[in-house]
C-alpha cells in the first residue's frame, strides 16, 4: 500500500534562516525553492528538492497554525511529519480506519499544501509520528 517517501516536513521558527541554512551550508542553490505562503494551511513553506525526496520546511503563518503548538514545544523547530505516497487516498483511509488508526480532522482527505489529497494519521498510532499520506 504504501509507495515512496515523499517528504520529510521540519517546522521551523525562522524560515528564511532555516532556507538559507540548506541553500549556503549544505551547498544547494537552486534546488531550495523561494518561500510560498499558504494561508488555507496556516504555513509558510519551502521544498528542498534532494532527488530521491523532499524536505518541507514549515513555518507558522497566522492565527491558527496547526504547527504553532508544536513550535511551543520545540522552540527551535523539528521534525513534523513524515509523507508517503500512496495510490488511492480513499482505499488508504478506509484501510487506515479500518485498522483502527485515527485519522485527525474530519478523517476526510483534503487538498494538502502541494495540491494533491492527503489525511494525516495521528502520531499515537504510530510511534510518535505524525504521517501524512498523499495521493500521487
Ligand atoms: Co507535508
Amino acid at each position: 500500500m504504501l509507495g515512496r517517501l515523499n517528504h520529510v516536513a521540519i517546522a521551523v521558527p525562522d524560515i528564511k534562516k532555516a532556507a538559507e541554512t540548506y541553500r549556503q551550508t549544505f551547498q544547494m542553490g537552486v534546488k531550495v525553492s523561494g518561500e510560498v505562503a499558504q494561508p488555507d494551511h496556516g504555513v509558510t513553506t519551502v521544498f528542498i528538492d534532494l532527488g530521491n525526496t523532499k524536505i518541507e520546511l514549515l513555518e507558522p503563518l497566522g492565527e491558527n497554525s496547526p504547527i504553532a503548538n508544536f513550535l511551543k514545544k520545540n522552540p527551535s523547530g523539528g521534525i513534523h511529519h513524515v509523507c508517503y505516497e500512496v495510490d488511492d487516498i480513499y482505499a488508504a483511509r478506509d484501510r487506515m480506519k479500518a485498522m483502527g488508526a485515527t485519522i485527525t480532522g474530519t478523517g476526510e482527505p483534503r487538498i494538502g499544501a502541494h495540491g494533491k489529497p492527503v489525511i494525516f494519521m495521528h502520531p499515537k498510532d504510530f510511534n510518535g509520528t505524525l504521517i501524512e499520506l498523499e495521493q500521487v
